[in-house]
C-alpha cells in the first residue's frame, strides 16, 4: 500500500484564504502540469489545455466578475443561509501565485473518439481527472489549489481569447499556502457537512435511505 498517496488524498483541501503569493519554482510547476497531463482520457483524446494566468490585470478583471456572480448567487438566499454565505470566502484569485484555467476541446482526437459515442460527457470527465491529478500533485508539493466556478463561460472565453469550440472547465488558483485546513471551509462555516462513506455505498442495486 502507498500510504503517501492516501495521506495526500486526505490532506488535499480547497483553498481560498491561505495563499501567500510566494513564487512556485518552474520545476515544481512543470511536475504538477505533467501529472495533470498523465490523466486517463476517453479514447486517449487528452482534451485538456492549461492556460497559466499570471497577469494581475486579467486576474483582477476575473475577480470583479466573480464578485458579481457571488452577488447573483447571494440574491437567491435568504435568512440563515444568506448570513452563512456572507462569511464564506469563495476565491483566492488575487492572493494566489498564479491561476491555471483548464479547458476542454471536444474536437481533439475526433471525430471518432473511442468510447465517447454513447456518452458525450466522457470527454468532460477526462478533463476533470486531469484537474484532480493537478490538485493532488500540488498537494503533494505542499501547495494549495482553489477551484473557482463563480463565472460565466462566455465571459472567461472572451477574457482569455479561448476559441468558441473550446470550453473553460475550471479556474484554479494555485500557490504556496500558510497551511491546509483539516476541515473543509464549507463544513467549518456550517454550510454543509460531509456525509459518511457508508451512505454512498450501495450493494447490487440502488438503495434509498
Ligand atoms: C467543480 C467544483 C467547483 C467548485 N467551485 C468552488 C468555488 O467557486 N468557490 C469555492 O470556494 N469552492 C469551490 N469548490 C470547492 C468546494 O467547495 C470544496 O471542494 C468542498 O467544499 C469540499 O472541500 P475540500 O475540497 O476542502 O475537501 C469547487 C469544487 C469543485 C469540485
Amino acid at each position: 500500500m502507498n500510504t503517501g498517496l492516501y495521506e495526500t488524498i486526505h490532506r488535499r483541501r480547497d483553498v481560498r484564504a491561505q495563499f501567500t503569493g510566494a513564487p512556485i519554482p518552474d520545476e515544481t510547476l512543470q511536475r504538477i502540469l505533467t501529472a495533470a497531463h498523465a490523466a486517463p482520457s476517453v479514447g486517449l483524446s487528452q482534451p485538456w489545455d492549461f492556460i497559466l494566468v499570471r497577469d494581475p490585470e486579467l486576474r483582477q478583471e476575473f475577480h470583479r466578475h466573480v464578485e458579481r456572480e457571488r452577488d447573483t448567487f447571494a440574491a437567491t438566499l435568504d435568512g440563515a443561509a444568506a448570513e452563512r454565505f456572507a462569511r464564506i470566502k469563495i476565491d483566492g484569485v488575487r492572493e494566489s501565485t498564479l491561476s491555471v484555467v483548464v479547458t476542454y476541446d471536444p474536437q481533439r482526437g475526433g471525430p471518432a473518439v473511442l468510447g465517447r459515442h454513447a456518452i458525450a460527457d466522457a470527454g468532460l470527465y477526462s478533463v476533470c481527472l486531469a484537474i484532480q491529478n493537478l490538485w493532488l500533485a500540488a498537494t503533494a508539493e505542499h501547495l494549495g489549489v482553489g477551484w473557482v466556478s463563480f463565472y460565466r463561460e462566455p465571459f472567461l472565453r472572451d477574457l482569455l481569447g479561448i476559441p468558441a469550440t473550446v470550453r473553460p472547465v475550471a479556474w484554479l488558483c494555485l500557490g504556496p499556502v500558510t497551511h491546509l485546513e483539516q476541515t473543509p471551509d464549507l463544513e467549518r462555516h456550517g454550510w454543509r457537512q460531509r456525509r459518511p462513506v457508508s451512505s454512498a455505498i450501495h450493494h447490487d442495486r440502488w438503495t434509498t435511505g
